[in-house]
């Protein structure tokens, strides 16, 4: 009996096939696993130096040696080629390949190009993330998103990855998750490069999205059939009361930064005029010039949906905020631009080793609301994971909740797919267990076990049981 059948979910219900040709893959993003920051003519990047930045990052953890997946990379296709992955979403690093924001660096590219060869060598389906967050210093020292000129320099490093890579690459994304990018790395702080300035962070929104948009032309005017959109990160979000006008009020608030700020812009060509007129007081109109929404707008063949959340907000400060027995990052500044004073509320749901409450109900609304209101843009689901506290024993992992976890969310995918929601693929947040921003090298995301002393990978038994899902195209 294989370790893993133990856990295998029993149920009596039919399985749950999905559709033809529906994606089965993982994510890892270049920071969070290459390691080697200086190998091959790489330069820093944001997060190298926050860092360096005493008290940023949990245990004062860095970039080295995450994964060491730049050394490791055959070894690692290998893995995903025997989970049976049909597909592998990867992030290239802006510092490989343009290390200054500027000239190009043949050397850092070439690691893709051999990484995309492997992929297809195996069967394994590449869809790269264009940034992940890992933008080149240089450029922050020149302003960073909060200036414009980043987003023209965006669009030629895109130009230069489509250039070495668009003849074997099927997917593209350009940005993952800007709301991140601009609110955690310039309102909180928490994330690179670690400024807490509002005004900067509204800056920055709408300079990730004009990036997005002129990377899309970028690729465009190379192959106008290329297939390429964005990934966002998405939090249903409902107020504790729904009776109560300052808890109804936060929940409008929280949903427009998390969950329309970007989304709009992209689909409907303009921002919503809540959130506009929240943002006000920091300036966020007067960075929009003539044409740039039609830029941000142009049409994209999927929208790509990180999901691991649902938020219960209040309007009022909470009488009994949560203790945690786990340790978190403390940034410096409110990411709730313009709500800073709402509360974050638990709903009762279980939790995740991070304390993130365990919500696949919400998936399922997500992708439903997504297909009703922006019908005609296919969706994937690029992240979906969580972190428990894994081990190894007798040379196995043994995770059950994080196997109940994939499983529950899956079947929250398939009942979106029933009700008629286009979903085309699922990709777990983690391949790998890696470096976790802030939170460092403790949260463990990943269906294969790293042990960062040794480097060994170790599947874990949820990457078994994940191995069988993709087999059978099914769940139970
Ligand atoms: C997402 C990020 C990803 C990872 C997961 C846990 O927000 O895109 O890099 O950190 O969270």
């Amino acid at each position: 009996m294989n370790a893993y059948q133990d856990e295998l979910p029993r149920t009596t219900s039919p399985a749950r096939t999905f559709p033809v040709g529906f994606l089965w893959g993982a994510a890892t993003a270049a920071f969070q696993v290459e390691g080697a920051t200086t190998a091959d003519g790489r330069a820093d990047s944001i997060w190298d130096v926050l860092c360096r930045r005493p008290g940023a990052i949990l245990g004062g953890h860095t970039g080295e040696p995450a994964a060491d997946h730049y050394r490791r990379m055959r070894e690692d296709v290998a893995i995903m080629a025997e989970l049976g992955l049909t597909s592998y979403r990867f992030s290239v690093a802006w510092p490989r390949v343009r290390p200054d924001g500027g000239s190009v660096n043949p050397a850092g590219l070439d690691f893709y190009q051999r990484l995309v060869d492997e992929l297809l060598a195996r069967d394994i389906i590449p869809w790269v993330t264009l940034y992940h967050w890992d933008l080149p210093q240089a450029l922050e020292d020149a302003g960073g998103w909060p200036h414009r000129d980043t987003a023209y320099r965006f669009a030629e490093y895109a130009d230069t990855v489509y250039d070495a890579l668009g003849d074997r690459v099927s997917y593209w994304t350009t940005m993952n998750e800007p709301f991140c990018a601009a609110l955690l790395g310039y309102a909180s702080g928490e994330h690179a490069p670690g400024r807490a300035e509002p005004r900067a962070a509204v800056a920055a929104a709408h300079h990730l999205l004009l990036a997005h948009g002129l990377a899309v032309q970028a690729i465009r005017a190379r192959n106008p059939h290329e297939t390429v959109g964005i990934t966002l990160n998405f939090a249903p979000t409902v107020p504790l009361d729904p009776a109560d006008a300052a808890d109804l009020d936060a929940a409008r608030r929280i949903d427009g930064l998390q969950n329309r700020l970007f989304l709009e812009p992209v689909l409907r060509g303009r921002y919503p005029a809540d959130v506009l007129a929240d943002l006000a007081p920091y300036d966020l109109r007067r960075h929009i010039r003539d044409g740039d929404l039609d830029v941000i707008s142009a049409p994209i063949d999927l929208l790509g949906v990180n999901y691991y959340l649902g938020y219960t907000v209040s309007g009022h400060p909470d009488p009994h905020p949560p203790v945690s027995n786990v340790a978190t990052p403390s940034p410096p500044g409110s990411i709730w631009v313009g709500a800073e004073h709402v509360s974050f509320r638990r709903s009762g749901r279980p939790l995740t080793g991070q304390d993130w409450e365990i919500y696949p109900e919400g998936l399922t609304e997500l992708l439903m609301w997504l297909d009703r209101e922006y019908p005609g843009v296919p969706l994937y689901v690029t992240e979906n994971g969580a972190a428990f506290p894994d081990t190894v024993r007798d040379g196995a992992v043994h995770d059950p909740e994080r196997t109940e976890y994939v499983l529950s969310h899956l079947r929250a995918i398939h009942t979106a797919i029933e009700e008629g929601a286009d979903v085309r693929g699922y990709f777990y947040w983690s391949l790998l267990d890696n470096f976790e921003w802030a939170w460092g090298y403790d949260q463990r995301f990943g269906l294969v076990h790293v042990d960062y002393d040794t480097q060994q990978r170790t599947i874990k038994s949820s990457g078994r049981w994940y191995a069988t899902a993709i087999a059978n195209n099914a769940v139970g």
